[in-house]
């Protein structure tokens, strides 16, 4: 059935994450008519909290999806709350006379999906307590989703994984990446797989490089804490990054279900050039942030922040050259970078054509190769550079531009990504979910950067000043091989 019946269980009911994102999310699918009447929210938290006031939070949450919230009360209706310790097995127990109640009321067929939303060091304790006060043995099914960070390194995310196997086996485990529940990053493989055009250039042979940038305006905020110990490469990079890169590399699969998506996912992480510490420079970029100006106002430096140490090493930004050492990619760097407190918040991809072997009307001062520009945020759509003639008297050839924007007309509101990824959870579906192999060959390639990195703390931080686009060493990357990153126009304009 597309209306999935369950009860949804979220530790962390009272966080950040919970309002921000998973409340309003529910709210869309309810909305949208994917939720049927027969499904429960249970909200874990510590402290007391009455389901009246759980109701309000969950409420007061929708305040910004503002169309017609007539039904809001009756949506909020289907929410409870379950005080709980999850060190402590007896709030389990607890847990467990909730959801058996909730599953007569509702009809909800023993369907639980446990939505873990807490700091990670609970993660694995509360799996062994769903296990061992039952929950996890039901007539229905169980599904557990973990957000991240999975793990710190590999050794980290292997125990953790460990720990879950042992409560789940790897089809009931849905890691999330919230960059894979986006609209454009969904469409590179239909980009990619449904379009003659680019797919038969898809190589070394038409392709220079590419480029991913994912820049931010926010600085740590609050999050000095988690920040520090783990910075942008292990924030952005082990995860969101290289996501982006595996499904841009990765050979055609041979049909769209999961396990055929992932191993083709995993074979070209695999195939990711390792470095060794003495190469991580060559190859990997790092920055902090400065103060500087952004959005009209002053901001302070990453060490000025609050719970940073004032002599902090910690990267806020990272730059990459990657390479891919396989036969369709051998020779094209990927280029990457992504950082805090820079002049936009922004995530592209752009894809370098290599120029005609002879090309008539190259202007050598002012080469326009073809691009393809994936917007996937704040818009989503795709621009295409390509040359034409335009009546100017001249006879150059000029850059045009073809745009596609999938979000640009407001009517559209496609749906967030958190949406489309429980609601796939819901439906088992964890194509948009990353399999373990994914997370730890990930973490296997990016622990050699942090080892040298951590080996080496002589770097001058900071080093890039806040409402830029990054260290000067960032464009240096690129420039020794002949390239400079591409600044594109954001929403893609009909000028
Ligand atoms: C999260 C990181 O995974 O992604 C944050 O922990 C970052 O530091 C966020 O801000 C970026 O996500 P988005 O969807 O705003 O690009």
């Amino acid at each position: 059935s597309t209306q999935p019946k369950a009860i949804v269980v979220i530790f962390g009911a009272t966080g950040d994450l919970a309002k921000r994102k998973l409340f309003p999310s529910l709210y869309k699918l309810y909305k949208a008519n994917k939720l049927s009447d027969d499904f429960a929210v249970v909200g874990v938290a510590r402290g007391d909290m009455s389901n009246d006031d759980f109701r309000q939070s969950v409420i007061r949450s929708t305040d910004k999806i503002v169309k017609g919230r007539k039904d809001i009360n009756d949506f909020a209706s289907h929410f409870y709350f379950q005080a709980a310790d999850v060190t402590d097995k007896e709030s389990f127990d607890k847990l467990q006379t909730l959801l058996h109640k909730l599953d007569g009321e509702y009809q909800t067929e023993g369907n639980r999906m446990f939505y873990l939303a807490m700091a990670p060091e609970f993660f694995g304790t509360i799996c062994e307590n769903l296990k061992s006060s039952g929950l996890t043995s039901t007539e229905g099914w169980s599904r557990v989703v973990i957000e991240k960070p999975f793990g710190h390194d590999y050794v980290s995310a292997k125990e953790l994984n460990d720990q879950i196997g042992r409560v789940f086996t790897e089809d009931q485990v849905y890691r999330i990446d919230h960059y894979l529940g986006k609209e454009m990053v969904q469409n590179i493989t239909v980009i990619r797989f449904a379009n003659a055009i680019f797919e038969e250039l898809w190589n070394n042979q038409y392709i220079s490089n590419i480029q991913i940038t994912s820049s931010e305006t926010l600085g740590v905020e609050d999050r000095g804490r988690y920040y520090e110990s783990s910075g942008a490469l292990l924030d952005m990079v082990q995860n969101h990054m290289l996501q982006m890169v595996a499904l841009l590399a990765m050979e055609p699969p041979i049909n769209l279900t999961r396990d055929e998506i992932q191993s083709e996912k995993v074979k070209v992480l695999r195939a990711l050039r390792p470095f060794t510490e003495e190469e991580v420079d060559d190859y990997f970029v790092r920055g902090q942030y400065g103060n500087g100006y952004i959005e009209d106002r002053d901001v302070i430096g990453y060490r000025e922040e609050s719970n940073v140490d004032p002599n902090s090493t910690t990267d806020t930004f990272v730059a990459a050259k990657l390479m891919i050492d396989n036969y369709r990619w051998a020779g094209v760097p990927i280029y990457i970078r992504t950082g805090k407190r820079m002049k936009e918040k922004s995530t592209k991809i752009v894809i370098q054509f290599k120029d005609l072997p002879m090309n008539l009307y190259r202007d050598k001062n002012h080469p326009h190769p073809n691009l393809l520009v994936i917007h996937i945020q704040p818009d989503e759509g795709m621009t295409l550079h390509l040359n034409a003639q335009q009546r100017t008297g001249k006879e150059d050839s000029l850059p045009i531009q073809l745009h596609y924007c999938s979000n640009c007309d407001d009517k559209m509101n496609t749906p967030e990504a958190y949406e489309r990824l429980l609601y796939d959870c819901l439906l088992g579906d964890a194509t948009h979910y990353t399999h373990w192999d994914e997370v730890s060959i990930s973490w296997k390639f990016v622990d050699t950067i942090s080892k040298a990195w951590n080996k080496n703390k002589e770097v001058h931080f900071p080093n890039y000043e806040s409402g830029s686009m990054g260290p000067a060493a960032s464009d240096e990357l690129l420039a020794r091989d002949g390239f400079f990153w591409w600044s594109v126009a954001n929403r893609p304009s009909n000028s």
